[in-house]
């Protein structure tokens, strides 16, 4: 049964977290393997004449959300619904809300999100529904609410709310990260060194195929002044940031541009019969040798790593090794979808070696060599070979390896 926290935020004013624990997930999105679930983040802030809902959860938990929001407040009660991105993770319970509300409330949005709950949701949802345009600001109880849109974090809905006097960001998806943290805040920072791997997790499969937005969009923010000195970022997935609230757009701005970490090499393969790990074994001994710190996910007959932690990996290595059996004339069915995976959601400018065993003809290395041609990724070299690999393929492999090392990022390194 998902957990539901009510906590104030704030001594000086009456802003509350209502976060649901999703531990009965397993998929985001149907896709993405999330065994550490994930947490829907809602606000509520109550001024004096107004009361503002920012976002709600699932519609899976809409009774929970409900039964927790009736803890603060009469639904009828609340003046303005503020929704940053409709994605149904934070809409799902919008049309039950504005149902206990009587429609009274103003939603608040983008022309985007307008169109899109409409879409989700029918035309009552969207009857009292204002229009917002990039950095426009409103006057709610007695405080400034500036409204800036950032585009495709996570869709083209997508806006932030920057609640001026207090220098507060509520950002939504941007900033979130999946898992279930054991506390509400950054405060611990054991709790956010556990917690920031499944950020960039969820920044790669999430967000990751509009990776560039985050950049531009984290840079517009600075730009607009409102970063330097924020008191808390407030998202809609995780932790809220309120220690060192910049550290939460500076993961982000990392794992957007790829920065990598010095030395970390991630190596990738499948092995049915144990042909392609021999080529790898020669591949891993060789990167040691160089002081490399090889990152290794396989697929046999008896594990198959999940494709969203794979993808996690890519942002902060140096260099990708992927090891490859052809299949069929074609590659090896777990290497083809992760493949298409990683040119889609984590596609950086970093070298890729590719090692591949075949029984006759081949030609996995060559339709991976097309693929990674075609991408950001820089091609290095495809060494395949028969069978299990000779003394000349050992030394090949080993020489395509010292390649790699060569070609690793001199830049931009962590
Ligand atoms: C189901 C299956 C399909 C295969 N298809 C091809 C193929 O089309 N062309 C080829 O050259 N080898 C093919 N092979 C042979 C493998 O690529 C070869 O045995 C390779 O060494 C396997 O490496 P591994 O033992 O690490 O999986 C196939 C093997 C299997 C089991
Ligand atoms: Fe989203
Ligand atoms: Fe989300």
């Amino acid at each position: 049964m998902p957990k539901v926290w009510i906590e104030k935020l704030t001594e000086d004013m009456e802003l509350y977290l209502i976060r649901v624990d999703d531990d009965q997930i397993k998929y985001f999105e149907a896709a993405w393997d999330i065994p550490e679930g994930i947490t829907y983040n809602s606000y509520l802030l109550k001024l004096n004449d107004a009361v503002v809902l920012f976002d709600t959860v699932k519609k899976d938990y809409e009774d929970l959300f409900m039964d927790a929001l009736k803890k603060l407040v009469d639904p009828k009660e609340i003046t303005h619904i503020i929704v940053h991105h409709t994605e149904p993770d934070h809409s799902g319970a919008l049309p039950r809300v504005l149902e206990e509300n009587e429609y009274k409330a103003m939603v608040i949005g983008t022309q985007f999100a307008r169109n899109l709950l409409e879409g989700f949701y029918g035309k009552k949802v969207v009857e009292n529904f204002k229009v917002i345009k990039d950095g426009e600001e409103m006057k709610i109880g007695g405080k400034t609410f500036r409204f800036i849109t950032v585009p495709w974090l996570h869709w083209p809905d997508t806006m932030i709310t920057y609640l001026v006097e207090d220098k507060i960001i509520f950002s939504c998806d941007a900033g979130g990260g999946y898992s279930i943290p054991e506390t509400i805040d950054d405060s611990s920072e054991e709790v956010v060194e556990k917690y920031l791997p499944y950020v960039t997790k969820y920044i790669v499969t999430v967000i990751g195929h509009y990776h560039k937005y985050i950049v531009e969009n984290i840079r517009k923010l600075k730009e607009l002044g409102i970063v330097k000195d924020v008191k808390m970022i407030l998202p809609g997935h995780g932790l809220i940031w309120r220690r060192d609230p910049i550290r939460i757009f500076r993961h982000y701005e990392e794992v957007g541009a790829g920065r990598a970490e010095k030395g970390k090499v991630l190596v990738v393969y499948d092995s049915m019969y144990g042909f392609v790990e021999k080529r790898m074994d020669i591949v891993i001994d060789e990167l040691k040798k160089h002081g490399m710190k090889p990152v290794i996910y396989k697929y046999t007959d008896k594990v198959a790593p999940a494709v969203s932690d794979i993808l996690g990996e890519v942002p902060s290595a140096e260099a990708i090794v992927i090891g490859v059996s052809t299949y069929e004339a074609d590659i090896h069915p777990r290497i083809r979808y992760l493949l298409y995976e990683i040119i889609d959601k984590a596609n950086y400018e970093k070298p890729v070696l590719i090692v591949g065993a075949f029984g006759w003809g081949g030609g996995a290395g060559k339709k991976i060599e097309s693929m990674i041609t075609r991408s950001k990724f820089d091609h290095v070299m495809t060494v395949e070979s028969k069978g299990a690999p000779s003394a000349e393929d050992e030394e090949k492999i080993r020489d395509a390896v010292r390649e790699l090392i060569q070609r690793s990022l001199p830049t931009g390194n962590t």
